[in-house]
């Protein structure tokens, strides 16, 4: 079709060009004989104006012209007169792909709610809200490559059918081919062995066991993928369908984990500034919850360190009255999270030295005997965002570990060969992809950061 993108022509467009735009509708209006149409393409959060007089052909189409509709527009570019916008497009031809009948098409012109929009999920990236926030993703996962590509880092894929639980925390969906009106039994319940793979399958909760075996061969890797959850959590930052980051370096301890999740984080935040920042200005105008200013500021600025037990005692501290308990060796409530980065850090802070028993069998005792080489990032308004440890390299102590946290050895002996086989320190992190959107975008609600966003009791298409 030779169309040109709107976003492109309003950044190298020359006037006097001849064009040919496609596009959806946004608004159309009329003055003194000439309509206007508001075009707009998805390539930007702006719209391209184009100008119909009277005397063109394309003038009678525009009774079928209406919010929503798919068309294709050809013309001359224009500089506009108008304030607000370089160009405008003077329209000698106008050819209609799709209605959008005026009496049933659910975006009209006036603001709906994120509740209502995420009833028509199919329709809602049309919206300038949605527009913005999946172009965000889209920059944000463009520049996690970048980050990961440009540091030497090899993007490897690991399983979504997995037969492991690497967080060791059961909150998985099963994977089977099993007739489930009449499944064969054994004694012990449910005959796995006869399902498809011949033992009992999952969906993955996080490819960090299988990025750990391509790290101890390829140096330094990096997974970014989907993984499952079937915690039953209806809040407003948790998905059942996630997609994760996760890095994994070899020769590496704690502090090199850090560093690299603060990097990794801080060259996010600037990226989204370099290649989005009118969506982000967007974003702060109507929903006031992110800002350009914040952005930068996070893009400059280091992180807070505390330890969990110095958490502890800044919490124990607070007059603020919390709901859960708090007390050494329970884990930190998202409440107790807010506390920390709000009140006490005024921003992202990374919690050191979690005691084992609140934390995954994986990660290294420390000399203490009583916490493990954990590191969790938190961050305003969203708490967690970052989950990352050293992982246990020594045999006998993972495996008085995994004895300790019940963790059945048959699935994992794999895993213990790393440790039989060369071990070597190493470490890395998860980076929850929606929770990153979700911040950088200051979306209230993590649901609004997926296209079709999976939750207890919810999945539409
Ligand atoms: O802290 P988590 O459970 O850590 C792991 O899965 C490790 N295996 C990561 C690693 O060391 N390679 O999860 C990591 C991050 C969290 O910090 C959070 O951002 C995100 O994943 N996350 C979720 N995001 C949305 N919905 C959920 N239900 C999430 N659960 C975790
Ligand atoms: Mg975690």
């Amino acid at each position: 079709m030779k169309r040109l993108k709107v976003k492109n022509i309003l950044s190298d467009g020359n006037a006097g060009q001849a064009i040919t735009v496609c596009g959806w509708v946004r608004t159309r209006r009329e003055s003194r004989g000439i309509a206007f149409i508001a075009l707009n393409d998805g390539s930007a959060q702006d719209t391209l104006q184009l100008v119909i007089a009277e005397t063109s052909p394309a003038f009678q189409k525009l009774t079928r012209c209406n919010t929503g509709a798919a068309i294709k527009a050809t013309g001359i570019l224009k500089e506009s007169p108008a304030q607000g916008q370089k160009f405008e497009v003077e329209i000698s031809e106008i050819e209609i792909f799709g209605d959008a009948d005026p009496a049933s098409y659910p975006l009209q012109k006036k603001g709906h709610t994120l509740e209502f929009l995420r009833e028509i999920g199919h329709l809602r990236p049309r919206t300038n809200t949605f527009g913005a926030v999946f172009r965000v993703r889209n920059i944000l996962a463009e520049a996690v490559h970048e980050f990961f590509q440009g540091r030497g880092f090899v993007w490897v894929h690991t399983p979504v059918i997995t037969a492991s639980d690497c967080e060791g925390a059961g909150d998985l969906f099963t994977v089977t081919t099993l007739d489930l009106e009449k499944p064969p039994r054994d004694n012990n319940g449910i005959d796995f062995s006869q399902d498809f793979f011949g033992k009992r399958a999952y969906l993955t909760v996080s490819g960090q066991l299988e990025a750990e075996f391509l790290a101890m061969s390829l140096g330094d890797v990096y997974t970014f993928g989907p993984t499952f959850r079937a915690e039953n959590s209806n809040t407003t930052r948790h998905l059942s369908e996630f997609w994760m980051i996760e890095p994994e370096m070899a020769f590496a301890d704690i502090r090199d984990d850090m560093e690299l999740a603060e990097n990794f984080f801080r060259t996010l935040c600037g990226k989204v500034l370099e290649k989005g920042e009118s969506e982000i200005a967007f974003l702060e105008k109507f929903y006031k919850n992110t800002s350009i200013s914040e952005l930068k500021n996070l893009s400059e600025k280091s992180f807070v360190h505390i330890t969990y037990t110095e958490a502890v005692k800044e919490l124990e501290k607070a007059t603020e009255k919390f709901e859960f308990p708090v007390k050494w060796g329970l884990d930190l409530q998202s409440e107790h999270e807010r506390y920390l980065t709000d009140k006490v850090c005024k921003g992202p802070v990374i919690v050191t030295d979690y005691p084992k028993e609140i934390k995954a069998f994986y990660m290294r005792m420390n000399d203490d005997g009583k916490t493990v080489a954990a590191m969790d990032v938190l961050v305003p308004k969203i708490g967690e965002i970052i989950g990352g440890s050293q992982r246990e390299e020594r045999l006998e102590a993972l495996t008085e570990r995994m004895s300790q946290s019940g963790i059945p050895f048959e699935n994992v002996e794999w895993y213990l060969d790393l440790r039989r086989f060369g071990s070597a320190p190493h470490a890395g992190f998860g980076l929850g992809f929606e929770r990153l959107v979700q911040y950088i975008t200051g979306m209230h609600n993590i649901r609004d950061v997926i296209p079709c966003p999976r939750a207890p009791q919810t999945i539409k298409f």
